[in-house]
């Protein structure tokens, strides 16, 4: 498939985990599109998954980050300024509760691990930008996107503290997305994607029944993370130089949707 879509660019790609993490195919994809990648995660996922192993494959380097701390992300871009000098795209690919962990209800959540959620989940964006545009990192015409989902929206009974956070990056980047476009043309996005099965999705209580659900609802069935990718690169590529401050859903048709007759047929089979 490979079009150099992204030849010449540099980017920085945050959450891959995996090979099932959407981060992941995007770094594969992105590569094969040209472009010149680092990875960052947070060290104990460095260390429990197999990033090192994609670097190695893509002929690049895994930063350690924790994205909740200013100081990580300081040195993070510090190292990619050396890289690459100015960057033209980022990917936060980053969702974590605490709350979910710890089998929390959304009527009974610990309000200490609430915080650390928004921080990792939602905040972290927020300075990441800041200190892009404070330091003046990114290219003319760059693009920065972070992955959603639709619980921002719309109530999912289980998606628990998740749903607040999504709210508040979606809003980030319609917030930053005014500032740095005023600056230097740069578009912020979020892409709202399809349940997809991987180790941050798969921690959502009942995952497997709303990828099932989704699948059921969607005119094109739920978008894969190979799919999330592809779009993720369009959205970094000069085809999409004018898409800022939106929520982008990429979900199949879900989105638009109030019954299939696939799910009616489905509860006719009861
Ligand atoms: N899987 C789904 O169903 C789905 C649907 C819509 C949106 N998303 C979003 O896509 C993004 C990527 O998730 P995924 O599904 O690929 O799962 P994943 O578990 O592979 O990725 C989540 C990543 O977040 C990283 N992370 C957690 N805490 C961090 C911290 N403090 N600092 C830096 N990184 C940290 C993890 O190490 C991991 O790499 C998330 O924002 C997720 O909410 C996922």
């Amino acid at each position: 498939m490979a079009n150099n879509l992204l030849k010449g660019k540099k980017g920085v790609i945050f959450g891959a985990m995996d090979e099932n993490s959407i981060a992941w195919k995007v770094a594969e994809q992105a590569h094969s599109e040209g472009a010149e990648i680092l990875l960052s995660n947070v060290p104990v996922a460095i260390r429990m998954g197999s990033i090192s192993e994609l670097a190695k494959k893509l002929g690049t380097e895994v930063i350690p980050a924790d994205a909740s701390s200013v100081d990580d992300l300081n040195a993070l871009f510090a190292v990619a300024q050396e890289k690459f000098g100015k960057i033209d795209f980022v990917l936060h690919s980053i969702g974590m509760s605490i709350n979910v962990r710890k089998k929390k209800p959304y009527t009974d959540l610990n309000y200490d691990f609430l915080q650390k959620t928004y921080d990792i989940s939602a905040v972290s964006f927020h300075k990441m930008m800041q200190i892009l545009y404070q330091k003046d990192l990114m290219n003319d015409w760059g693009s920065i996107l972070a992955l959603s989902y639709i619980a921002a929206q719309r109530t999912f009974s289980e998606y628990n503290d998740m749903a607040e956070s999504k709210a508040l990056l979606e809003s980030y980047a319609r917030s930053f997305g005014y500032h740095f476009g005023v600056k230097n043309k740069v578009r912020v996005n979020t892409i709202s994607q399809s349940p997809t099965p991987t180790t941050a999705g798969s921690g959502v209580s009942g995952f497997d029944k709303m990828l099932h659900y989704g699948e059921l609802m969607s005119p094109l069935g739920n978008a894969t993370a190979d799919e999330c990718a592809a779009y993720c690169i369009m959205m970094f590529s000069d085809y999409t130089r004018k898409i800022t401050m939106q929520n982008l859903f990429h979900d199949g048709g879900f989105s638009s949707m109030g019954v299939s007759n696939t799910l009616l047929e489905y509860f006719k089979e009861e």
